[in-house]
C-alpha cells in the first residue's frame, strides 16, 4: 500500500454527508490505530467547526499550504487527537480565505493541481489523507479530486440524488480529460432510511448501476451524527457503539481490509 492513501469527498449536493464521512470515516481508521489527516478544503469550514476548532481565530491554515511552497507544516498541521491505539487525527483547517484563494487557484494556469503538488511537503507519516470538499463543481473540487487516490461520493438513497450523481460523474469524466488524471470513485450510501421502501429501492438501483462502484458497508440515519456536531467531536469517539459509528467502522474495514493493511487490536467480523 502507498503511504499516505488520499481519500477525497465528493459531491455538488449540500447536507449528503460529506464532512460527516470525513470526520467520522477518519476516526473511525484511528481506532485500528491508523494515522489520519483531515484537510478542510470547503471555505465554510465545517470540518474545522466540527472539530472544535475556530476557524476565525487561525493565524494559518490550508490557504497557506496552497499558496505557498515554503509553508511550515507545524504552523498548518493541529494535532487534535492521539489514540492508545497508536492512531491520530489531525487537521488542517479552512477558514474564508479559501474563498479568496479559490477564485485565484480558478484564473492561475495548473491552478487545480496546486493542492497535490503541495501535499508533497507534508510529513511523510500518515497512513489515510482525508481531504472534505466543497459543494460545488468547483476548482476546489478539482484540487481535491486530482490530489487523491480515490473519491468517495457520499450519497442519499433516493432517485433523486441518482440525478445528481449522474452530473458529478460526467463533470468528473470532464476533469480527467483536462487535466489529464484517472478518477478512481466509490459511492457510499448515507442517511439510509431503511423504514421506507422507496430508499431500498433506489440502493438496489445504485447497487446495480454502479456494481463494484459502491461501498458494501451503507451508512444509516443515525440522530446522533447531531450530537456529536454540537458536542463538536468526531461520534466513533463520543459513542462508538452508536449504529452510525459502527456503520462507519465497517467502511474502515472495508477499506482497511482492501488495501491489505494490517488490523491492529480489533477483530474483523
Ligand atoms: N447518517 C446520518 N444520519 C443522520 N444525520 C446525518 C447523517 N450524516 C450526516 N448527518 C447530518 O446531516 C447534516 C449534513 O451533513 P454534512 O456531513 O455536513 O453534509 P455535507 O458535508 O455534504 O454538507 C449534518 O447536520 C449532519 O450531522
Ligand atoms: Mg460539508
Amino acid at each position: 500500500m502507498k503511504t499516505p492513501y488520499i481519500f477525497a469527498t465528493a459531491n455538488q449536493k449540500g447536507g449528503v454527508g460529506k464532512t460527516t464521512t470525513a470526520i467520522t470515516l477518519g476516526s473511525s481508521l484511528s481506532l485500528f490505530g491508523h494515522r489520519v489527516l483531515l484537510i478542510d478544503l470547503d471555505p465554510q469550514a465545517s470540518l474545522t467547526n466540527h472539530l472544535a476548532v475556530e476557524p476565525e481565530k487561525l493565524e494559518y491554515s490550508v490557504s497557506n499550504v496552497i499558496l505557498s511552497e515554503s509553508f511550515q507544516p507545524d504552523d498548518v498541521i493541529i494535532n487534535k487527537y492521539r489514540l492508545k491505539t497508536g492512531g491520530c487525527i489531525d487537521l488542517i483547517p479552512s477558514n474564508i480565505n479559501l474563498a479568496r484563494i479559490e477564485a485565484e487557484l480558478s484564473v492561475s494556469k495548473g491552478g487545480g493541481l496546486r493542492l497535490k503538488e503541495r501535499l508533497k511537503f507534508l510529513p511523510n507519516n500518515y497512513d489515510y489523507i482525508i481531504i472534505d470538499s466543497s459543494p460545488a463543481l468547483s476548482v476546489l473540487l478539482i484540487s481535491a479530486i486530482a490530489a487523491s487516490d480515490e473519491v468517495i461520493i457520499p450519497v442519499m438513497s433516493d432517485f433523486l440524488s441518482a440525478r445528481g450523481v449522474e452530473l458529478l460523474l460526467s463533470t468528473i469524466g470532464k476533469i480527467e480529460t483536462a487535466i489529464n488524471i484517472k478518477c478512481n470513485y466509490k459511492l457510499l450510501i448515507t442517511m439510509f432510511d431503511r423504514r421506507t421502501n422507496s430508499s431500498w429501492k433506489s440502493l438496489d438501483y445504485f447497487k446495480n448501476k454502479y456494481q463494484s462502484r459502491h461501498f458494501n458497508s451503507i451508512i444509516n440515519i443515525d440522530t446522533r451524527f447531531r450530537d456529536a456536531s454540537l458536542i463538536r467531536k468526531p461520534l466513533t469517539y463520543l459513542d462508538a457503539n452508536a449504529r452510525g459509528s459502527l456503520d462507519y467502522i465497517n467502511v474502515a474495514k472495508e477499506i482497511i481490509n482492501r488495501l491489505h493493511s494490517e488490523i491492529k487490536g480489533v477483530k474483523d467480523e
